[in-house]
């Protein structure tokens, strides 16, 4: 797959997916412009690309910010959106803190984001989400991230239905587990991946570069028929 010249706007690509996703599109030829929550980290982070790109501060906690950020940006080929909180709590551990904040990035800041960003995406070009297997599945302590991303695959529909008059699509990457600095961040121990590698028929778990390779499908030419689906990437998980 080639996207020349495209330009593509990779909203959390600092570490994980959307690293390897911003790192395939500049392999492909594209130009990249990607986000995290620290204008630094986000700015070497576009400087280490294939085909170095620009780095940009982007909060999906701020959709006021969002949309301020939107108007400077120039036409886009294609939107991917990696960027997530995964949170873990026991119902009777979990804090309102921590659950409406999982809610405002998963599911409102992203919905802010695709309102602010899809006047800037060429007619014809795509729009490309993450979501989650834990969307349907149980997972212990998955409350607000499985509450989070079944309302955005549930939102897809309406976003794809809106913006197919104007032939862009939006689709989105179910993801299984994959081995990224998410794990760290809540404190994954072995035992834990060891318990999650033992549900997935593929009996492992998927490198981020394997999402991202679906990632570039969806947003080329090569799925132009494809719009409002969630695609699994998840070594089985959905199938068992
Ligand atoms: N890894 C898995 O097993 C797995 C499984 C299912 C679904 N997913 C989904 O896949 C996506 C990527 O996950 P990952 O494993 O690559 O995670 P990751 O390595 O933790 O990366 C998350 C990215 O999101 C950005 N981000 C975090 N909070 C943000 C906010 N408030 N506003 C804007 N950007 C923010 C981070 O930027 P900064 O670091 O700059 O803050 C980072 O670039 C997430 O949506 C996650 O829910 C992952």
């Amino acid at each position: 797959m080639q996207f020349n010249d495209q330009t593509i706007f990779v909203i959390g690509a600092t570490s994980g997916i959307g690293q390897a996703t911003a790192h395939a599109f500049a392999d492909a030829g594209a130009n990249v412009t990607l986000t995290g929550t620290n204008a630094k980290v986000a700015a070497t982070a576009a400087s280490k690309l294939p085909r170095p790109g620009k780095g940009l501060r982007l909060d999906l906690a701020d959709p006021a910010g969002i949309a301020t950020l939107a108007q400077g940006l120039p036409q886009l080929d294609a939107v991917v959106i990696t960027a997530g909180v995964t949170h873990f709590a026991p119902t009777a551990f979990d804090t309102p803190e921590a659950f409406a904040h999982t809610l405002q990035v998963n599911l409102t800041g992203t919905f802010f984001a695709i309102r602010a960003l899809a006047p800037k995406v060429r007619d014809g070009g795509a729009i490309v989400l993450t979501t989650t297997v834990l969307a349907k599945d149980y997972f212990f302590g998955a409350t607000a991230l499985s509450a989070s991303r079944a309302g955005l695959t549930v939102a897809l529909r309406t976003f794809a239905v809106e913006l197919a008059p104007r032939a862009v699509r939006v689709n989105a990457v179910s993801v299984g587990p994959i081995e990224t600095a998410a794990w760290d961040k809540v404190g994954a121990t072995e035992a834990d991946r060891q318990g999650v590698r033992a549900r997935v028929p593929l009996g492992r778990l998927g490198r981020a570069d394997e999402v991202a390779e679906a990632i570039l499908f969806l947003a080329s030419g090569r799925a132009s028929y494809i719009t409002g689906h969630a695609l699994a990437v998840d070594g089985g998980w959905s199938a068992a």
